[in-house]
């Protein structure tokens, strides 16, 4: 086989230097080739500035086979290269070091770092991963050992909770929400501070101060310009002939005027005033009217989507401040009980899997970003829901992260995917002080 050929595109990937790189390209276009590649030059070059020992680059790829092939494309290439002058001793060392070299899955770098560090993680140095249905089982036993103690001796805001999500079906529904919601939360890499996030998101207080409420004061706001730019279209039509000048500009002007008033209440967040507007808003009726030209069609077109913007808004705010503040902090309790329910589970999990030695591969996830990073300052009270971009400016690297960036002249990684937002967060913060 003769030697590749890069396209521009791949050789300026191979060959970038100084800060984090990102190669997005099509299925198939040659993603990871480019970064095998960008290894095998690295660790044969005879440039000082390029050279690179095995052990420094942190490679980080999806599968244990695509680790295993990677190491044995490097290693071939070296062996080519001791073959064409037995007596580079850099070559042999490489030979030597790629047989350790971190090049492995996400799971068994975060496993070999939680294992190493086990005695700052308060674990058993043998724990193991426990096997799915093993799990499943400490999940169920767990859960129903929290439902069991809280219908057992739970407090009003329990059987509230009871009350709303199920009624009187069966309690499996609660049990299956708890495994939703740490489903949900395990994905993130702070699980604590989006249950905190949620809670607080609930704090009672006028509408116009909440998340909730502001989102409906946009709403309504950008639904009233739209209502009002579909209402111009059919003033304007109707000015144009004297018959629908006179039978349907009339009604136009008034839903123009609810439209408006519905507006000015939104953006003056004058919460019972658009509360009163909304639930007042209807279309005016149309003159009855014969013989009308074609625009009429128009103009009473334009005009069925203001009846659905207005109906829309009716629908968007539906009580008036005093009845959204008792609902807002109704659910506000009921999320709490939520999320006091889900606390008691993980706890109880800890503790059963402590029992077996036994973890699972978001535990060693979430250790691991534990053991890089601590935050910065506590999280706030009423904190929104917070997504996790903000990590680097809420969180600082940790004495261990410090002491492994320094391991590393550079990170790789392939199929770098943040398709949980624990898996977006890893990179982040390991990177920084080696290449990422
Ligand atoms: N410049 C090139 N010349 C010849 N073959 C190439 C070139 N670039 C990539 N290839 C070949 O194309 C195929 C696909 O490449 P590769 O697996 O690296 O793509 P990818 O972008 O990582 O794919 P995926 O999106 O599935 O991860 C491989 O067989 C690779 O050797
Ligand atoms: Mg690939």
């Amino acid at each position: 086989m003769g030697e590749r050929i890069w396209t521009p595109q791949q050789r300026s990937a191979i060959d970038a230097a100084g800060g984090t790189l990102l190669v997005s390209a099509a299925a198939g276009s040659g993603k990871t080739a480019v970064l095998v590649q960008r290894v095998i030059e690295k660790l044969t070059s005879d440039d000082p500035e390029k050279y690179c020992d095995a052990d420094r680059l942190l490679i980080v790829t999806f599968t244990r086979a695509a680790a295993a092939e990677m190491k044995e494309r490097i290693t071939a290439e070296l062996q080519k290269k001791v073959e064409q002058d037995p007596w580079d001793t850099r070559m042999r060392r490489q030979m030597i070091l790629v047989k350790k070299a971190p090049i492995c899955t996400i799971d068994s770098f975060c496993s070999k770092l939680v294992r190493d560090n086990f005695y700052k993680l308060d674990i058993a140095p043998d724990f193991r991963i426990g096997d799915d249905s093993e799990l499943k089982i400490i999940q169920e036993d767990c859960i129903n050992d929290v439902l069991e103690r809280n219908y057992a001796e739970g407090d009003d805001d329990f059987f509230e909770l009871v009350e709303q999500l199920i009624g009187d079906r069966n309690d499996s529904e609660l049990s299956d929400l708890i495994k939703q919601l740490d489903f949900y939360i395990g994905s993130f890499p702070f699980p604590e501070d989006i249950m905190t996030a949620l809670e607080n998101a609930y704090s009672a207080g006028d509408p116009t101060g909440t998340v909730w409420g502001q989102s409906v004061l946009e709403y309504v706001k950008k639904a009233a310009e739209y209502g009002l730019a579909c209402n111009a279209i059919a003033c304007d039509v109707s000015a144009s002939d004297e018959k629908l000048t006179e039978k349907y500009l009339p009604s136009f002007e008034r839903d123009a005027e609810i439209l408006e008033r519905i507006r000015t209440a939104a953006e003056g967040r004058q919460w019972d005033d658009l509360y009163r507007c909304s639930s007042e808003a209807e279309i005016t009726p149309l003159g009855r009217a014969t013989k009308l030209p074609y625009e009429a069609d128009i103009a009473k077109a334009a005009r069925e989507v203001v009846k659905d913007v207005m109906e829309e808004i009716r629908s968007a705010v539906v009580s008036d401040a005093e009845e959204f503040e008792k609902e807002i902090s109704f659910t506000g309790r009921m999320v709490r009980k939520l999320m006091s329910l889900l606390r008691e589970y993980y706890a109880a999990m800890v503790e059963a899997k402590a029992r077996r030695r036994v973890l699972d591969f978001v535990d060693l996830e979430h250790m691991a970003v534990n053991l890089l990073v601590q935050r910065k300052e506590p999280l706030h009270e009423g904190t929104a829901l917070s997504p996790s971009s903000d990590y680097l400016n809420a969180y600082c690297k940790t004495d261990t992260a410090l002491a492994l960036t320094q391991q590393y002249d550079e990170i790789m990684l392939d199929e770098y995917q943040d398709t949980n937002h624990q898996r977006g967060a890893e990179p982040d913060l390991l990177g920084g002080g080696a290449q990422s």
